[in-house]
């Protein structure tokens, strides 16, 4: 009998054409070019040891700066608010979602910052794209550092605001841009103050100058500072007036989740109301509130940890120099190891991780094509024999 199913041959010329071509287009070419990424499930032992594959890991990737996540004081406070409050805040904000330990939060914050307000957000990212989409319109001009993190860039390209990134950390350049522009509904100024692939610092009171010079907004995104640098760890956009936006997050330094905006009582009015991320959300869940709050109190005790992790930071790139190694401009807790091609960085990181240590390549587009790099995420929890055990790993490592 013959056969009822056509052979692709025999198929009608005319069927549309497979509507997720463009699916199979984009990820054979990430894994032609080295830059196919998938998920690795992995099981936390404690602050800076992981389980992957039954391997037991050090982990050198994580941005658990301070340890925090495994602190009891961030565990149990979780779990009272959850018993009070129970497991979901039920409402956005403006709904039924602020509770009283939403608003006891935001005071505290914005006293530990030195700043008038403080206004959470449900993460850095979410902050990022909608804070900058309420504060710019299509006649807005943004000037960006060049390095500044992808959640800062989709919330320009979201404000179809006009954009140019200035050379990385250059504050000639941006002056001389600021110099140049034109007529704007308004200016504003986005950079990080510790950049999160380089590890590298922003002048933050050059930049706080150079927007009171030329009326500009200045928008800093404190996530890598926040915890480890600044009065009391509270970030580098801390404690000044002319920051007129600061971004931090919680899911790093401070061991838990979410984010938070510090800005004038006025600006966080203007968020409340026109801020899309901010309004068209859940609420923190209290669980996450309560880690949050236990991190901040915990905060101004801190410094001796912040202080052995800036020394470990420098004996870290002291070694990676001694072996030949760039660490581009970094001067925080984050130490790039640079490699510069994609496939040579994995390769490297599946070598270390034979040796027992978790350290994550990044590549392109993360970072700029030729920069592939190891990013070293270091916590105040290591031990210095376990940066000695990760510099023998790389000394040992050859192609
Ligand atoms: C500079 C910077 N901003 C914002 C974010 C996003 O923060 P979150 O992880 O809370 O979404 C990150 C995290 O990757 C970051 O590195």
């Amino acid at each position: 009998m013959p056969s009822t199913v056509q052979s692709p041959s025999q198929l009608p010329s005319d069927l549309p054409p497979d509507k997720l071509a463009f699916v199979d287009r984009a990820l054979a070419e990430r894994q032609q070019t080295q830059r196919w990424r998938s998920l690795q499930s992995i099981t936390p032992l404690d602050a800076v040891r992981v389980l992957k594959n039954g391997q037991k890991l050090l982990n050198f990737s994580s941005n658990d700066y301070l340890g925090l996540s495994k602190h009891p004081a961030l565990i149990a406070a979780a779990q009272d608010y959850t018993a009070r409050y129970g497991a979901g805040s039920t409402a956005s904000r403006l709904v039924t979602g602020t509770y009283d330990i939403h608003q006891q939060l935001e005071e505290k914050l914005a006293i530990a910052c030195g700043r008038e307000a403080a206004l959470l957000f449900n993460s850095g990212f979410q902050a990022n794209v909608s804070l900058l989409a309420s504060l710019l319109d299509s006649r807005s001009l943004v000037l960006c550092d060049r390095l500044i993190h992808n959640s800062l860039i989709q919330g320009i390209l979201a404000s179809q605001a006009r954009f140019i990134r200035y050379a990385h950390n250059d504050l000639n350049h941006l002056e001389k841009l600021l110099h140049q522009a034109g007529d704007y509904s308004r200016v504003v100024i986005v950079t990080e103050t510790v950049f999160s692939m380089d590890g590298d610092r922003s002048d933050v009171a050059t930049l706080v100058n150079l927007a009171e010079k030329h009326n500009a907004i200045l928008y800093l995104d404190d996530a890598h500072a926040l915890g480890v640098l600044g009065q009391d760890g509270m970030g580098l956009a801390a404690h000044q007036e002319g920051a007129d936006i600061a971004v931090g997050t919680f899911g790093k330094a401070f061991g838990a989740f979410g984010a938070f905006v510090t800005c004038s009582h006025k600006l966080k009015d203007y968020f409340v109301n026109c801020c899309g991320g901010f309004i068209y959300t859940t609420a923190l869940p209290p669980a996450v509130i309560g880690a949050i709050a236990a991190a901040l109190e915990l905060m101004p005790t801190l410094e001796p940890e912040r202080q052995y992790l800036t020394q470990l930071a420098d004996y870290l790139r002291t070694q990676l120099h001694q072996l030949g190694y760039d660490t581009a401009g970094s001067d925080s807790q984050i130490v790039p190891l640079m490699v510069g091609d994609a496939g040579k960085t994995l390769r490297l990181g599946q070598w270390l991780e034979e040796q027992g240590i978790l350290a994550i390549a990044i590549r392109p587009p993360t970072v700029a094509e030729g920069t592939s790099r190891i990013r070293l995420a270091l916590s105040s929890q290591h031990q210095r024999e376990q940066i000695n055990r990760l510099v023998n790993a790389i000394g040992e490592w050859h192609e």
